[in-house]
């Protein structure tokens, strides 16, 4: 697939962006802090409903203005779509497909999928779990756009559950009433359940993915590897023996019975898919702490292009691949590398402050933005 034309109002640097665009390769090229990021923030934007700079959507509506709007112009298969999406920090965002009356913002996931790299990937090896935990439970989200639920009812019952511990530690320390234990046992049954969703997904994802990385890392860096992964659970690690959901919930269950006394004295949720994290090894050593930089640099690198290979094979249309200013960080032959495994692709949209750092079978087409205009040149 590929996005035909981009349109933006209100959102970060722009009061208005119309931009026409090509299947093949795009580069934005411009100073920094012209803007080139903000537009692909809002391809990525479309693809998941979220930014991949920031975690709310106050700082995507262009300062002053109360909303704003992306929309863009999707093609695959010759079909054309429309997907629009209005950002209304502190509202409920709304969204809209094809012109027609409203939908949920849910409902357009899958329309524009996308595949997005940029230097702030570099947090899924260096950064905490939390980094890791978000980068599979959304491409979870990418490969099923129906399971957007699944991490969302997880966090939900999470909440509640650390709602009521926290009010029993209060009751605890200051000899108010003591905490009704037949409702915490209703809420781990529930918490039980949807972490064993979300744990079956996530290993799911973890089988399949993990043959694709270590492949991109070889391609990216020949004979550093291997590159894998090891989920690791406060929960016990067990999962791996685990096949069923009755198996994954059970578990779950018996690790909050070992730390009830504990979760009840400090008030929160010690076990669960929300403590859990994906360890990313070269070889025997750990990725984060130990790798160099390069080499952190390479495995991001390879965990998004294992992604856009995943979703490429699985039907859905081709995504859309976004690589933000990534070729001012890689050495010559990384450059050409990675240059080489994806010009093929349907879509590639590159930015860049310089334009020689981007090798030449990237040529493709050439946008200016400056000054807050987008140009062909
Ligand atoms: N909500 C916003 N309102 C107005 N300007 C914004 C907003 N968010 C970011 N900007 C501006 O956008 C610019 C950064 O754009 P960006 O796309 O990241 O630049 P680059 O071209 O280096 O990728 C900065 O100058 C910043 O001040
Ligand atoms: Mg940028």
């Amino acid at each position: 697939m590929y996005v035909s034309h981009l349109s933006l109002a209100d959102f970060r640097s722009y009061e208005r962006a119309e931009v026409p665009l090509d299947p093949g390769v795009t580069t934005f090229v411009g100073p920094n802090g012209q803007g080139k990021t903000n537009l692909v923030e809002a391809v990525g934007y479309l693809a998941t409903l979220g930014s991949h700079r920031v975690s709310s959507d106050a700082p995507l509506v262009r300062m002053g203005a109360a909303r704003a709007v992306v929309r863009a112009a999707v093609t695959q298969d010759g079909r054309q779509q429309l997907v629009e999406l209005e950002l209304n920090p502190g509202k409920a965002n709304r969204a809209r497909l094809n012109r027609s009356s409203q939908v949920r913002p849910r409902d357009v996931l899958g329309v524009l999928r996308s595949v997005l790299f940029a230097p702030e990937d570099l947090a899924l090896v260096k950064g905490d779990p939390d980094q890791r935990r978000r980068f599979l439970d959304e491409l979870i989200t990418a490969r099923a756009p129906r399971l957007a639920g699944v991490r969302g009812d997880y966090d939900r019952v999470l909440k509640q559950r650390n709602t009521l511990l926290k009010t029993a530690a209060m009751a605890r320390r200051h000899g108010g009433r003591k905490l009704d234990l037949s409702t915490l046992d209703v809420w781990d049954q529930h918490l039980a359940r949807a972490g064993a969703e979300l744990l079956a997904q996530r290993l799911e994802l973890i089988a399949v993915l993990q043959p694709l990385v270590d492949k991109a890392y070889e391609q990216l860096a020949p004979g550093g590897g291997p590159a894998a992964f090891e989920y690791r659970s406060p929960a016990g690690g067990r999962f791996a023996e685990a096949r069923t959901r009755e198996e994954f919930a059970g578990l779950l269950l018996a690790a909050m019975a070992d730390a009830r006394k504990q979760e009840i004295e400090r008030g929160v949720t010690l076990v669960g898919p929300h403590r859990d994290d994906l360890v990313l090894k070269l070889g025997e050593l750990p990725a984060k702490g130990y790798a160099s930089h390069g080499e952190s640099w390479s495995f991001a690198l390879a965990l998004r292009l294992a992604s856009y290979d995943l979703l490429r094979g699985e039907g859905g249309g081709e995504p859309v691949l976004v690589l933000d200013d990534v070729f001012a960080e890689l050495d010559v032959r990384r450059r050409e590398r990675l240059a080489e495994l994806v010009a093929p692709g349907e879509q590639v949209l590159v930015t860049a402050a310089v334009a020689e750092d981007v090798p030449g079978a990237l040529a493709g087409t050439r946008f200016t933005v400056a000054d807050g205009r987008v140009e062909r040149t």
